[in-house]
């Protein structure tokens, strides 16, 4: 038996100022989509930015449904939508950033279990990995280089 170790490495910003320029005009992008959310069970709203390699920022945000299951995270509206109108470019970030109506949501929203592997299928099939920043709505920013330092162990194509 071997006890093994592994590491994650993530990047904390202070505020979204501390971003550099392209970073911080693509999570007002996830903020903006962000304040169009459908989220009226929740009260949860977040968005999503993506920068492709051709340089369009494609966005979503969540949509919920009466049927509770139905709804859909931000993470993969954006990146269901760049790859039904992008599938031949590279996704080289993406930016989150979430708040609620009922409470300041002042930590980072790191994106959900399911929406870390729609992530995953994306960086395995364009095989260059993404960056992905996170926030709340307002304070520190999370930025990890690649989906691995979120989901470690991760599944996918190549076990089939
Ligand atoms: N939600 C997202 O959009 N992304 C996540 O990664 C976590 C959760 C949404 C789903 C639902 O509409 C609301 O936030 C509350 O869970």
């Amino acid at each position: 038996m071997q006890k093994i170790q592994s590491k994650i490495e993530y990047l904390l910003f202070e505020n979204i100022d501390e971003l550099d320029t392209n970073a911080r005009s693509l999570m007002n992008e996830a903020i903006k989509a962000r304040e169009k959310a459908y989220a009226p069970y929740s009260n949860f709203n977040v968005g999503a930015a993506i920068l492709l390699d051709n340089n369009e920022i494609v966005l979503g945000n969540n949509q919920e449904n009466a049927a509770f299951p139905s709804g859909l995270c931000a993470e993969r509206v954006a990146i269901y939508n760049a790859g039904a109108n992008y599938p031949e470019c590279t996704i080289l970030a993406i930016a989150i950033s979430a708040s609620s109506s009922k409470h300041k949501v002042t930590n980072p929203v790191g994106p959900c279990g399911a929406c870390r592997q729609s992530i995953a299928e994306y960086e395995h099939k364009q095989k260059q990995a993404i960056e992905i920043y996170f926030m709340g709505e307002e304070g520190k920013v999370v930025k990890v280089n690649a989906l691995k330092d979120l989901l470690p162990f991760g599944f996918d194509s190549s076990f089939l």
